[in-house]
């Protein structure tokens, strides 16, 4: 039954899917009549064909360059932009990579509209139940976002920054969401097919999340349910052959659907753990995520067994006859499954973690939005638990 009270945010964002996009870019950032731009990508995808194909197509346009944002981008980094932009009176962003380079694109665009510093921004969550989301009316610089990873950090009115004690911190505001997102999966033949799978597995978590998440809804639950079946095809074909362009605009799609599914059913207390462990223990965010799904999964599987159940038909899984718990655990034997083929990371400990943060990683999720928004209250020591069995 379709719940009736809920409410749905959708942006004014266009969405170019087309291999060889990026050679007609000049005439889309035309269109938005944006002209004086600044480029903000990692050094890697500096480097890329993606990010070399968008600077020669925006040769005339881009003003100025932040290049080399670091993992999880940095409040000092988004300093360092805010400057640039002011410096040069740019218009716009154009921001390509993963993750950290939009979400840099991002706070700087909250700094230069509402003023002050970054952190006066960020949202906070005071356990059990109380969130302070703040308030970010005044209009955004306009960003163009052109992904090279699954991340679909660009396609969120929300973003994730680390402080000098790293601690992320946490921004929402829809008039963020890019003007313009370009997927050419043919500019991302040179990223890793083992980035692809990790950062996929953080656009899987971000539909699991969303389709037990406290602010689900019928849109969300929707776009999450196909956002799974595009994912686990798509990473199981990059995976198999690297360069299937087709393949890789496939899993740009799903990572699309999975940021459209967080845009409005936010993420859990998966994301809630993970965000420490990119900011305080140094790992990837897709590493995380590939790591820590199936553990929230066994985590709220007695509170939204239901829902786990949708999770398990859209992996594949043959539910018929079975009770919403048999099924609930179809799903985490699906989802590992998946993690087996794709050779993505399974533990904490192979992944290089500090062992001995395990406790500090617990006691910062408990300040993390993610717990607010998943179905199942979390104490620091259940946390812990799940982190202990993460290592
Ligand atoms: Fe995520």
């Amino acid at each position: 039954m379709i719940r009736p009270d809920f409410q749905y945010q959708s942006s004014q964002c266009r969405l170019l899917s087309r291999p060889g996009a990026l050679e007609r870019l000049a005439a889309e950032v035309a269109a938005l009549g944006l002209q004086r731009l600044m480029f903000v990508s990692g050094t890697r995808s500096a480097a890329g064909a993606a990010g070399r194909a968008t600077r020669s197509a925006l040769a005339g346009l881009i003003v100025c360059e932040k290049l080399g944002i670091p993992q999880h981008s940095g409040v000092a980094t988004v300093d360092e932009i805010v400057a640039l932009a002011r410096q040069h009176g740019v218009d716009g962003f154009v921001a390509v990579g993963g993750g950290s380079a939009s979400d840099s694109a991002k706070a700087a665009a909250i700094v230069l509209a509402e003023g002050g510093q970054l952190v006066d921004h960020a949202n906070v969550f005071y356990p059990p139940d109380r969130y302070v989301q703040k308030v970010l009316d005044r209009p955004k610089l306009p960003i163009i976002a052109i992904p090279t990873t699954l991340s679909a950090a660009e396609v969120t009115p929300g973003l994730g920054i680390r402080d000098e004690h790293g601690h992320k911190l946490v921004f929402w505001d829809p008039h963020l969401v890019p003007r313009l997102i370009v997927l050419d999966g043919r500019a991302t033949l040179d990223v890793p097919a083992s980035l692809f799978a990790s950062t996929g597995m953080n656009a899987l978590a971000h539909c699991v999340e969303g389709i037990y998440s406290k602010v689900r809804n019928p849109i969300s639950e929707g776009l999450a349910l196909q956002g799974i079946r595009v994912l686990q095809r798509a990473l199981l074909n990059v995976t198999e052959n690297p360069d299937d362009e087709d393949a890789r605009a496939d899993a740009l799609v799903g990572a699309y659907l999975s940021g459209m599914v967080i845009g409005n059913a936010r993420v859990g207390i998966d994301h809630a753990i993970c965000h420490g462990l990119g900011s305080l223990g140094g790992l990837p965010h897709g590493v995380a995520n590939s790591i820590m799904l199936a553990h929230a999964m066994r985590f709220n599987r007695e509170v939204s067994a239901d829902h786990l159940a949708l999770v398990a038909q859209a992996l594949g899984a043959d539910t018929r006859g079975m009770s919403a718990g048999a099924a609930a655990d179809a799903a985490i034997a699906a989802l590992e499954s998946l993690q087996l083929r794709l050779g993505v990371p399974r533990r904490l400990g192979e992944a290089g973690l500090d062992r001995a943060l395990l406790p500090r990683l617990a006691e910062g999720a408990m300040s993390d939005r993610g717990l607010y928004f998943n179905p199942r209250l979390a104490t620091q020591a259940e946390v812990l638990a799940l982190l202990e069995a993460a290592w």
